[in-house]
């Protein structure tokens, strides 16, 4: 049986870094796979995180079952950090999921129950697992315009073009902040009209929601998200606490579902807590209760919020500082963007050939598509990538 299988395409980041760990030098850069790293590139576990582990050790009496859709309190934590009170509570099905990607797969598991035939829309370019997910699961697929390569910003007329083929009943996936892999955003007002037109053609949003703290805070990071479900009967939304609780092996995630009512609440609660059952039964849930313990207790939400603070002005000060060494070095504000982006990434508009000799040269490791990890930098390193994008004529 087993020769019947063929290779599967490797994952471009998942690859990448093992070439990195292969790499012998020892002042080779990794800006590759989007985890946070602080300036001594440790990934620390974050001190809320900490504390709300020594209370589960010291607290827990039993490891038995939770439930299908994971403990409650932990979907009511996250709806409340996702959504604020923007939704209804008696609208919003939750499930637990193993991480972002189980919630991303979840979610797509239940469009193809409800909605076999759409086409899910993809930003061109999204996080390299979305199609490589929906090309899995058999479902049909589109993308919109997002990324102008010159401006380095959102091409957003080309975006709204592309949003006017969408038919009825199509997925719109869209991310709800530090979009991935570009660090290019639309404001508030930009996605009013795309709210429009997806409205105008009866689509629906499904958001990716990864990295909210790590943009313009964890208030504003929701407010995309917020303004979304604020404007459709139905949106689905995938969040994921790997990055902004740093538990990323935990794989801890949650899919809500906004539904139109009540009774289509239970109905949606219902099938999600099915789709856990089919593919993992019950989600991990220690992740889960770590996120919970932090976010229902005052003190330690108050130092997960702070740590996260400090976190994201880190990533702020890294973008200022490439840019101003990139400003310094080439006399022009062609680097600008990089301080404007927002998130863990951006994409540098670097040829492959560009990347490629940023790696054999000068030992920089980042996605073939010129995705740099903002927080794989320090001090120390940003002169040595400004130099050597420089070097290879990006
Ligand atoms: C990334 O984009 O690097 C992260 O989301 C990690 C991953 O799983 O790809």
């Amino acid at each position: 049986m087993l020769e019947n299988l063929t290779a599967q395409p490797a994952d471009k980041i998942l690859a990448l870094m093992a070439d990195y760990k292969a790499d012998p030098r020892h002042d080779k850069v990794d800006l590759g796979v989007g985890v946070y790293k602080d300036a001594s590139g440790n990934t620390p576990v974050m001190r809320a995180v900490k504390e709300a582990e020594r209370r589960i050790l010291a607290d827990q009496s039993t490891k038995a079952y939770t439930g299908l859709a994971g403990d409650p309190a932990f979907g009511a934590a996250m709806r409340d950090l996702v959504l604020g009170d923007t939704v209804p509570a008696e609208r919003v099905a939750a499930v637990a999921t193993p991480g972002g990607t189980g919630a991303i797969r979840q979610a797509l598991e239940l469009i193809r129950m409800a909605a076999p035939g759409a086409t899910v829309w993809l930003s061109n370019p999204t996080w390299p697992n979305h199609p490589s997910i929906i090309k899995y699961l058999g479902m049909k697929m589109a993308e919109y315009t997002y990324f102008d390569s010159v401006t380095r910003d959102v091409d957003f007329d080309g975006m709204l073009a592309d949003l006017r083929k969408v038919a009825p009943g199509d997925v719109v996936l869209l991310h709800g902040c530090c979009h991935n892999p570009t660090g290019a955003n639309l404001t508030y007002d930009q996605m009013s009209q795309v709210i429009g037109i997806m409205q105008e053609k009866q689509a629906i949003p499904f958001i990716d929601i990864a990295y909210q703290g790590f943009g313009d805070g964890l208030h504003e990071d929701a407010k995309i998200t917020r303004q979304i479900a604020r404007a459709f009967d139905n949106c689905l939304i995938a969040a994921s606490c790997s990055k902004n609780f740093g538990i990323y092996r935990e794989r801890t995630g949650v899919l809500m579902a906004v539904a139109k009512d009540a009774d289509q609440k239970a109905l949606t609660q219902q099938n999600l807590a099915f789709l856990n059952r089919q593919n993992y039964s019950f989600p991990p849930d220690h992740g889960a209760r770590v996120v919970t313990t932090i976010l229902n207790d005052p003190n330690l939400r108050a130092d997960w919020e702070a740590e996260l603070e400090e976190t994201r002005n880190g990533m702020l000060t890294l973008r200022q500082q490439l840019a101003d060494e990139l400003k310094r070095l080439t006399n022009s504000d062609r680097f600008d963007f990089i301080a404007h982006h927002r998130g863990m990434f951006s994409r540098l508009g670097a040829t492959a050939q560009q990347v490629e000799t940023m790696r054999d040269k000068h030992g920089i490791y980042m996605v073939g598509d010129s995705r740099i990890n903002v927080a794989g930098l320090n001090a120390e390193t940003v002169p040595v990538l400004a130099k050597a994008i420089v070097a290879s004529g990006v």
